[in-house]
């Protein structure tokens, strides 16, 4: 079956004007789906827009917005209303590293709001008429991070910790209305997104393409996936040690790393 089929006319992606949102927009796009594109650069949309109607000759719906901004939500429904979103992506996210207290409070409050609040609100907005026809599905992007809570990227970590736990969660909640809930946890990824670590500087960085591809194969399938043999092994500490074990770990690791760094 097709994935409009499966799901619906449009897939919903947020950040898709670069990384692994812009890779999950040509390839559903190249599977068949319409979309709708959503970021604050709008040219950048705008081409990759152009580029996918002459490719693979579907529609795509560009919006420029800012998700942590006042009443995006409003925007995004003036432009979609009389669409039928079957997939929504909740993909936009911004990160943060650093000792917690000398981290911008301001910053750590947009990231709060890009990485939680928003998948939050667009997940009520759009999982409603998805439940009422008894088809859909959302993907969520946690990360490596979001598996154990990761010193020095505190505020990160958890934005991607409250990702996973809901993608989890729902996944639970929406399979007996046939929803597919998927919750990605990419490892270091060759995108704009700010390099995090010394250490994900010098890893062999992901292609965001096969992130996407590899998600949207397991999508239905499984409840999360970390895309990566390596990756998975950040699954080991949490399995292994108790949680102050796994923290202080996880802490010695990322101070290392910084001094490094410095
Ligand atoms: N790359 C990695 O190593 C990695 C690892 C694990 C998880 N992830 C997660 O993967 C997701 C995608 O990241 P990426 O690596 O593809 O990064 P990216 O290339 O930096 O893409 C981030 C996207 O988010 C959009 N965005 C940022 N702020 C926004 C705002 N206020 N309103 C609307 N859109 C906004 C950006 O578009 P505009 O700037 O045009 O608004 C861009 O399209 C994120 O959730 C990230 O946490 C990434």
């Amino acid at each position: 079956m097709t994935l409009q089929k499966r799901y619906g006319e449009y897939a919903f992606i947020t950040g898709a004007s670069s990384g692994i949102g812009r890779s999950f927009a040509y390839l559903l796009a190249e599977k068949g789906m319409n979309l709708i594109l959503a970021a604050r650069r709008i040219e950048r949309l705008n081409e990759i827009k152009e580029e996918i109607k002459l490719k693979f000759n579907r529609d795509v719906i560009a919006i420029q917005v800012d998700l942590t901004g006042e009443n995006f939500l409003e925007l995004i429904i003036n432009e979609t209303e009389d669409k039928e979103v079957g997939l929504l992506i909740n993909n936009a996210g911004i990160g943060s590293t650093g000792f917690f207290q000398n981290n911008d409070s301001a910053h750590d409050a947009t990231l709060v709001k890009l990485n939680c609040l928003a998948p939050t609100i667009l997940t009520h907005h759009f999982v409603k008429p998805m439940v009422e026809k008894k088809k859909g599905a959302i993907i969520f992007l946690g990360s490596l991070v979001a598996i154990n809570p990761n010193p020095l990227m505190a505020i990160y970590s958890a934005s991607k910790a409250f990702n996973h736990f809901l993608g989890n969660a729902l996944w639970y909640e929406l399979k007996k209305s046939n929803i597919d809930v998927l919750t990605v946890n990419p490892g270091s990824t060759d995108t704009e997104f700010k390099r995090l670590t010394v250490s994900e500087s010098n890893h062999k960085l992901s292609d965001p393409d096969e992130v996407a591809s590899a998600s949207l194969s397991v999508l239905g399938k499984k409840i999360s996936y970390t895309h990566g043999f390596k990756n998975k092994l950040s699954h080991i500490p949490k399995r292994l040690f108790s949680q102050k074990s796994a923290v202080n770990l996880i802490g010695s690791i990322a101070l290392k790393l910084n001094k490094e760094e410095k």
